[in-house]
């Protein structure tokens, strides 16, 4: 009688088998047989942040344009500057969509209702600059808790959350430091 050894269960699966689930998997390209998360609520949720980042875009880029007065040629490129990151990170977050098999939504109908941040109504340079600090905030605190949900079960998007995290909270300082400039002190509501 034949007798099968059978070898003790390795602790990282062996390339063979990683190699075999790859080529068995393609159709679902980047998720993969390991991809612990919930791939259809990971994808919701990354629709919220790329409308989020949209709104950032639109605002900011809006700011650049309109702001006036007395030294708002360093606040425009600075709203400037903003504009192009946040548009960076549209594009990231909708490659990572892509990449989970969703389809992401940059349709305009909704966007505002699909993101954490405001598109404002401010009037003059200052109040640009509290919408501002206020929408960093906002995506900061947002952020945090996706990086917090996503964990292990998901370190890419995680990372990429941790990314985009890192230039929100410079953003955040940014205008943090115009307002100080500008009015002398921070001027946050309540
Ligand atoms: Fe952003
Ligand atoms: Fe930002």
């Amino acid at each position: 009688m034949a007798s099968e050894t059978k070898n003790s269960q390795p602790f990282l699966t062996d390339i063979k088998t990683l190699r075999e689930r790859a080529r068995s998997n393609l159709q679902t390209g980047a998720v993969t047989f390991t991809y612990q998360g919930d791939v259809q609520k990971t994808i919701a949720i990354l629709q919220s942040v790329l409308a989020t980042e949209i709104v950032c875009v639109l605002r900011y880029t809006m700011h650049a344009v309109a702001a006036a007065g007395i030294s708002s040629e360093g606040v425009k490129a600075e709203f400037s500057q903003h504009a192009k990151e946040e548009a960076q990170h549209a594009q990231q977050v909708a490659e990572r969509i892509n990449q989970l098999g969703g389809k992401p939504d940059f349709n305009p109908t909704g966007l505002a209702t699909r993101a954490a941040s405001e598109y404002g109504n401010a009037g003059n340079l200052v109040d640009m600059i509290k919408e501002n600090l206020i929408a960093e905030r906002i995506a900061v605190d947002h952020y945090r808790e996706l990086i917090r949900y996503f964990g292990n079960e998901d370190p890419g998007t995680r990372t990429l959350m941790e990314s985009i995290l890192t230039v929100e909270e410079e953003h955040a300082n940014d205008m943090h430091d115009l307002l100080v400039a500008h009015e002398g002190r921070p001027m946050l509501p309540g």
